[in-house]
């Protein structure tokens, strides 16, 4: 039986639920709720798209993303697990760790009694995941569909000895004009600012953009908002667990080279990422688990 046959008959009761074979080896899920909609590939256990009833997409998937087993999808919610950005020693190792370009298990796929839809991943570790993260670990992240999206990452020490964890929710959002796109929630916070060297810089009023911003805010507090006058809605984020908030927009000469954000998609999203990084990256002694979670949710203006 072939994997979408089986998951097919796995979940053949489970009316609120889809599978496609998108392109070879590439199963994603489509879920229907009273509330929304959404795609979420089993690669990378990656949440594609989230539409709420009568709203505009609230996740940005680029047009030109590709779907191929290893490879990364432009937009939606990566998960940067178990390391976040360059891995501390080795250079060869995959920027952002391996678990957005590894197959992840459906563990269970259910209906809340409020219509909410709960999905549970487990990462299918490969022989090079196990090679460059050699530590006994359990990982799930509980994606639920609803209302509001909350997606949640709770990685457990199984080893015996202390480990370092870094990660981020690397989610991509969708906005009407970077330009006109502003972040508030960050206000007073240091960050570290990528584009100029990673200089530590503080944050007056609200973020916005002028070209490419790559920043990790330090010390955040779990509430951040964005703000669309163009959308005429703000994206309302609440975090647990993340210290740290990235904040990340290409501009147009980086997207261009990057080759897959699509004709001007630059000016369409903006990444605010939950993370464990810099100075917020987690040591996890033996038996102990850590979760990360990430609430969103749309206020509409006037
Ligand atoms: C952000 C980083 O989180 O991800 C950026 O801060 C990076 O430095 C961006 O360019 C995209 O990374 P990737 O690996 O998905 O192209």
């Amino acid at each position: 039986m072939t994997q979408l046959a089986d998951l097919q008959s796995r979940y053949a009761s489970a009316d609120f639920l889809s599978f496609t074979e998108v392109a070879p080896d590439f199963i994603t899920l489509k879920i229907t709720t009273p509330f929304s909609t959404a795609t979420v590939a089993l690669q990378g256990a990656h949440v594609m798209t989230w539409q709420p009833k009568g709203q505009k997409p609230v996740i940005w998937l680029s047009k030109a993303a590709k779907f191929a087993p290893g490879k990364s999808i432009r937009g939606g919610v990566p998960l940067c697990w178990p390391w976040f950005g360059a891995h501390a020693t080795e250079a060869a190792y995959p920027g952002h760790g391996f678990a957005r370009t590894i197959p992840w298990t459906l563990l269970d796929a259910r209906k809340l009694p409020d219509g909410r839809v709960r999905l549970e991943f487990e990462p299918a570790m490969n022989d090079t995941a196990r090679a460059q993260w050699p530590h006994a670990t359990s990982a799930r992240n509980s994606i639920t569909i609803g209302q509001e999206l909350v997606i949640g990452l709770s990685t457990r020490n199984d080893g015996k000895a202390p480990f370092q964890l870094g990660q981020a929710l690397h989610t991509y959002f969708e906005i009407g004009d970077i330009r006109q796109t502003s972040i508030a929630g960050l206000e007073g916070c240091a960050y570290i600012d990528k584009v100029a060297g990673g200089k530590l810089k503080k944050q007056k009023g609200a973020v916005s953009f002028a070209g490419e911003t790559d920043r990790v805010y330090l010390g955040t507090t779990g509430c951040t908002g964005i703000i669309d006058p163009v959308l005429k809605r703000t994206i309302l984020i609440t975090s647990t667990g993340s210290r740290s908030t990235v904040v990340w927009n290409p501009g147009a000469e980086k997207a261009t080279k990057m080759g897959d954000f699509g004709r001007q998609g630059e000016n369409k999203m903006v990444c605010v990422e939950t993370a464990n990084a810099a100075d917020d990256v987690i040591t996890l002694a033996p038996g102990e688990t850590h979760r990360m979670t990430a609430q969103y949710r749309v206020i509409k203006h006037g």
